[in-house]
C-alpha cells in the first residue's frame, strides 16, 4: 500500500478532539508521510462531506458527536460490531465503497486485558452504570468476551431497560437508587455515565459491596484519576482509567488508513497526559 495520504475526524463542534494528536504521534513514530485533520462537519452536511470523502483525497475518517449515528446509517456496508452498537465511530474506503465500524468496544476490551489481564476469568457479575452511547460499546465488549451476568443500571431506567431488551438475557438491571445493592459480590464495576468528568457532578457510590479482588474500570478520562478510580485504589482494588479506551479505539483506524498497525506505548500516553493536563 502507498503509505502517503489522509484521514480526518469529523464531529460537530471538534475543536477538543485528541484524534489528531494521537494519529499525529503515530504518523511522525512510524515516518508515515500521512496527515490526519480535524473536520467541523455541521448535520446538515454530513451526507454530503461524507460522500465526497474519496474525491477530497480522504482514506477514511473517524467519527464523533452527533455524527455516530448518522455515519452508520450513510455507510455502504458496516461491520456486526458497529450495527450491534447501532453507531460507526471509524470509516474507510474499499473499492470506492464506504465502510464502517465501531472500535469503542474493542478499545475498552484491549485496555482492561492490558491493565487488569484475565479479568474475565472469574465469571463474577459485573456491574456496568449508565445507559448512553458508551455503554452500548461496553456491554458488546464485555459480552463478546462471555459476561453472562451484567448488572445495568442508570438515572433514567427505562434507557437501562431499553438496552436489555437489545442486548438480551445477560443484562439485568437495577433502580439507580439501588446501585449500591448491584454492586454486592461483582468482579467489575465500569462507569459509563459522565458524573465524576470535569465540570460534571461527583458519582456518589460506595464500593463496599464488590469482591476484594474487583476490577472499577472508568470511561471518564479527564480527570485522569477519578474519584471513583481513587476510591478504588484506597479500597486495594485494581483501578483502569478511561484513557487507555481512547487510545486502544484508535489502532484499527490508522491501521485501515495507512497500513502499519500502531502500537499503544508509555510514550504516546505519556504525550496525551501532558496535552489533558495543559487543558
Ligand atoms: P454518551 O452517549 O456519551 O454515553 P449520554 O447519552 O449523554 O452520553 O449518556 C450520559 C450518561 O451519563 C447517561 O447514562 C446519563 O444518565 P441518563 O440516561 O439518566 O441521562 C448519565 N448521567 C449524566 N448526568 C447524570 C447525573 N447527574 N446523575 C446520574 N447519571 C447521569
Amino acid at each position: 500500500m502507498n503509505r502517503a495520504g489522509k484521514a480526518c475526524v469529523i464531529g460537530w463542534p471538534i475543536e477538543h478532539s485528541r484524534s489528531p494528536l494521537i494519529h499525529g504521534f503515530w504518523l511522525e513514530r512510524y515516518g508515515i508521510e500521512g496527515a490526519y485533520e480535524k473536520v467541523a462537519v455541521a448535520p446538515d452536511d454530513l451526507k454530503d462531506f461524507l460522500a465526497s470523502l474519496e474525491a477530497n483525497g480522504y482514506r477514511g475518517a473517524n467519527v464523533t458527536v452527533p455524527h455516530k449515528e448518522a455515519a452508520l446509517a450513510l455507510a455502504d456496508e458496516a461491520d456486526e460490531t458497529a450495527r450491534a452498537i447501532g453507531a460507526a465511530n471509524t470509516l474507510w474506503l474499499e473499492d470506492g465503497r464506504l465502510m464502517a465500524s465501531n472500535t469503542d468496544a474493542y478499545g475498552f476490551v484491549t485496555h482492561l486485558d492490558d491493565t487488569a489481564p484475565g479479568w474475565h476469568h472469574g465469571g463474577h457479575p459485573a456491574c456496568v452504570l449508565g445507559a448512553g452511547g458508551a455503554t452500548r460499546a461496553v456491554l458488546k465488549g464485555l459480552i463478546d468476551r462471555g459476561a453472562s451476568d451484567i448488572r445495568l443500571t442508570n438515572r433514567t431506567r427505562e434507557r437501562a431497560d431499553d438496552l436489555a431488551r437489545e442486548f438480551g438475557p445477560a443484562i439485568t438491571v437495577y433502580d439507580w437508587a439501588d446501585r449500591e445493592r448491584a454492586l454486592k459480590d461483582c468482579g467489575l464495576l465500569v462507569n459509563t455515565t459522565s458524573l465524576g468528568m470535569v465540570g460534571a457532578p461527583a458519582l456518589q457510590l460506595d464500593l463496599g459491596g464488590l469482591r476484594s479482588d474487583a476490577i472499577v474500570a472508568d470511561i471518564v478520562y479527564a480527570p485522569l484519576e477519578t474519584e471513583l478510580l481513587a476510591q478504588a485504589r484506597e479500597r486495594g482494588l485494581r483501578a483502569v482509567d478511561g484513557l487507555g479506551m481512547l487510545l486502544h479505539q484508535a489502532v484499527p483506524g490508522f491501521e485501515k488508513w495507512f497500513g502499519v498497525r500502531p502500537e499503544v506505548t508509555g510514550d504516546l500516553r505519556s504525550r496525551i497526559v501532558a496535552d489533558l493536563e495543559e487543558s
